[in-house]
């Protein structure tokens, strides 16, 4: 089976090679999957790139997502044959991952692929697609319905802002998407159902000002620091923004003013670690809430050789929508 390897050299180097394996290099795991599609989130491109220290474990197969039919397999409620999709859990960091022909996991870890979607779409929704899913279904918790107002979603144009976008038009929000291409990405922003384009730097840049008036009831967050903070700052009383990245920083330059003086709500978003429940209740509501038609525009297809390439773009803020990788190619 061919699989991107990486490996870290004793200098601490890391180099990615496709390599040919068996399946007895395969870690250990109660099942075995086929794997169809896997993705490149920005945390693979971080992985990849080894910008970050996302691996914690060498040789690695890189890829948080795969989509893919077990061939083999040890638990009860599974059988050869059954559809999975795999969203995080460590997988690509410290378990083998996606990027590779077969993979070898936890059944535990495996979702039951909704008959709406192919293994192609699974891999297209991937983790940014789930995360913003689950972005949604936090701001639905706090009670945030279209008529409270809009909706402001930062990295538009990225993964996890494209399905944002996607699923909160469709549910009737009036979107703002926040982006800093839309010079040339602004066409497919409007197509994607944002009714209102912000640039970027509306909201990245440093501000003196805790409080700013209202301008959206919600909002998702993928950039964290400055953007984060500015998109609380102008949130209107009671409502609430769920965060989920740090595309701009990890830091967090702000002040309480808007919780404790707007009651406005931050909710923080971890899809890695998020409970079975809860996944399989944002892939149903994926299968009803995101248009297909949609998601096909969001795509852009690569073989496993152009993975490279691909997670060195993400880094930088280059690819939009989402990517999916055929790994037999
Ligand atoms: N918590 C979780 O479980 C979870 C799950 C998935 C992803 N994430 C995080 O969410 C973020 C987005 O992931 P993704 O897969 O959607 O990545 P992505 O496709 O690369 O999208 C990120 C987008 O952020 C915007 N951006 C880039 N640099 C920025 C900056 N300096 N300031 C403000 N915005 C910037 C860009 O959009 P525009 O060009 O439109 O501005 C970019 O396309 C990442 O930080 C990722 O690690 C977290």
């Amino acid at each position: 089976m061919r699989a991107l390897l990486l490996t870290k050299s004793d200098e601490g180097v890391v180099t990615h090679d496709i390599a040919d394996l068996s399946d007895d290099d395969l870690p250990e795991g109660d099942t075995t999957v086929a794997v169809e599609y896997s993705t490149i989130n920005y945390k693979d491109g971080l992985a990849i790139t080894n910008t970050s220290p996302i691996v914690r474990r060498w040789p690695m197969v890189p890829g948080v997502d795969f989509a893919g039919t077990v061939i083999s397999t040890e638990s009860e409620a599974l059988k050869v044959g059954d559809r999975v999709v795999l969203n995080g859990w460590d997988v690509g960091e410290k378990h083998w991952g996606g990027l590779a022909e077969r993979a070898r996991v936890d059944s535990s870890w495996l979702t039951p692929l909704p008959d709406e979607f192919s293994t192609y779409q699974a891999a297209a929704i991937g983790t940014a697609g789930y995360t913003a899913m689950l972005c949604v279904l936090a701001l639905e918790r706090h009670g945030l319905t279209p008529a409270d107002g809009p909706i402001v979603v930062s990295g538009a144009a990225g993964g996890v802002g494209s399905v944002a976008v996607s699923i909160l038009s469709k549910l009737g929000f009036e979107v703002i998407a926040s982006s800093g291409r839309i010079d040339s990405e602004g066409d497919y922003l409007t197509a994607l159902g944002a009714t209102t384009l912000i640039d970027r730097a509306e909201l990245s840049e440093p501000s003196s000002r805790p409080l700013a008036s209202g301008r959206w009831s919600g909002g998702i967050d993928v950039a964290g620091s400055h953007t984060l903070v500015n998109m609380l700052a102008a949130t209107n009383p009671g409502g609430c923004v769920a965060a989920c990245g740090l595309a701009q920083g990890m830091d967090f330059p702000g002040s309480v003013a808007p919780l404790i003086l707007r009651g406005i709500t931050l909710v923080g978003v971890d899809s890695v670690h998020e409970s079975t429940e809860r996944r399989s209740e944002a892939w149903q509501r994926l299968a009803t809430d995101l248009d297909p038609t949609v998601l096909d525009s969001m795509i852009t297809e690569v073989g496993l050789g152009d993975v490279a390439t691909v997670a060195a773009d993400i880094v930088d803020g280059k690819v939009r929508g989402r990517v999916v990788v055929d790994v037999a190619r």
